[in-house]
């Protein structure tokens, strides 16, 4: 079997800043608010003229150059995201066109796992690398949730924003920058499916007058639920992460969660007895990005030399499904 490894990182996110005063103007809020109970000081917005390929796109190329693979090299193309372009085509099939890939047939697809769909994609692209079923894979996590939050809902708007993080990978190498995956995990319980969604828009409920008038092509959450499930579910991914490698906290490189809650990640760092600086986060500057959110911080992370060559890093992730992934990658 081979072992699979990341060979590159990138990522983009849109010029446009929304501040935390932004939501002031029009929404009873404030900075203040938002701070102490999100963390978040900022998140980004796509442009009109940008869709979720588009932000995948510059994030790829990215990851490409770092990688120091061509996009004619790869065979293999995993989008995680809950916000395509379209119901269909999937964000990859536009991406794999975006990249002038289009002449060349091979496989890409989108998969939908939320917050944890970067990791989701990882672990399959693991698995393909592994069984010698592909050998260079492009794998993005991107969202422009702006496109599905309810604007003059202060409960949701002002959690949420867009990007997207991209790693190219293939089998461990030795002629270039690889990190080996050392172990990936995937879960979910569709019994808590309630607590995040959005609710028509599918065939459940397709869009009539009434489902727009209504505001249910938006995101709703129950804030309190997610959150216990967030703290609940980071603290079992480490220990368990941890366990499964034999590591002791000065073993780790790094930890790099999903970016939801400020205070979701310093309850988790409280129970688990962890130093805080092992912690990456990058929410203050970005809000949650859903699939976006841990290949950013991943990039960002790893441009800024916080990631020690030779340690595991420990990502994670959680999020609607309700879903949560990890992976262990020897950086
Ligand atoms: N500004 C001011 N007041 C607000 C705001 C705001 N932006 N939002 C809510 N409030 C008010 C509420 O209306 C409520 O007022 P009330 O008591 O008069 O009714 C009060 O603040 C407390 O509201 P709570 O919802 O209890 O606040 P809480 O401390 O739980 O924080 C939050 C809410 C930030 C949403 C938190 O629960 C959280 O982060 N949960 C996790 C969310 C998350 O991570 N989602 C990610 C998954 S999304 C995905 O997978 C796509």
């Amino acid at each position: 079997m081979n072992s699979a490894a990341i060979y590159g990182v990138g990522s983009y996110v849109p010029r446009e800043t929304l501040t935390n005063e932004y939501f002031t103007r029009t929404l009873d809020t404030s900075d203040e608010w938002i701070t102490s109970r999100t963390g978040i000081k900022e998140r980004r917005k796509a442009a009109p003229d940008q869709a979720t390929s588009d932000l995948c796109l510059q994030a790829a190329r990215a990851a490409l150059k770092d990688a120091g693979v061509t996009a004619q090299d790869l065979d293999l193309i995993l989008v995680g995201t809950i916000t395509p372009d379209h119901p269909t085509p999937s964000a990859a099939c536009l991406l794999q066109q975006k990249l002038g890939l289009g002449a060349k047939p091979f496989g890409v697809f989108d998969l939908s796992a939320a917050c944890s769909g970067f990791l989701y994609c990882l672990s399959t692209a693991t698995a393909y690398i592994q069984a010698g079923m592909a050998t260079r894979v492009l794998v993005v996590g991107a969202e422009t949730l702006s496109r599905v939050v309810d604007w003059s809902d202060r409960r949701t708007c002002i959690l949420f924003g867009d990007g997207a993080g991209a790693v190219v990978m293939g089998p461990a190498r030795a002629d270039g920058p690889s990190h080996t995956i050392l172990s990936t995990r995937i879960f979910a319980d569709g019994q808590h499916a309630r607590l995040i969604s959005i609710p028509a828009g599918g065939s459940a409920q397709p869009a009539t007058r009434a489902t727009c008038d209504e505001k249910l092509h938006y995101i709703r959450l129950d804030g309190r639920e997610v959150f216990r499930f967030g703290v609940t579910k980071a603290v079992e991914m480490i220990e368990e992460a941890m366990a499964r490698h034999n590591l002791k906290a000065a073993d780790v490189g790094a930890i790099i969660p999903h970016q939801a809650n400020i205070r979701i990640i310093e309850a988790a760092i409280e129970r688990l007895e962890l130093p805080p600086e092992l912690f990456i986060t990058n929410l203050r500057s970005y809000g949650n990005t859903s699939s976006a959110s841990v290949p950013l911080a991943l990039d960002e992370a790893h441009r800024a030399g916080r990631l020690p060559p030779g340690k595991p890093v420990i990502m994670l992730g959680f999020g609607a499904g309700m879903t949560w992934a990890s992976a262990v990658v020897q950086w």
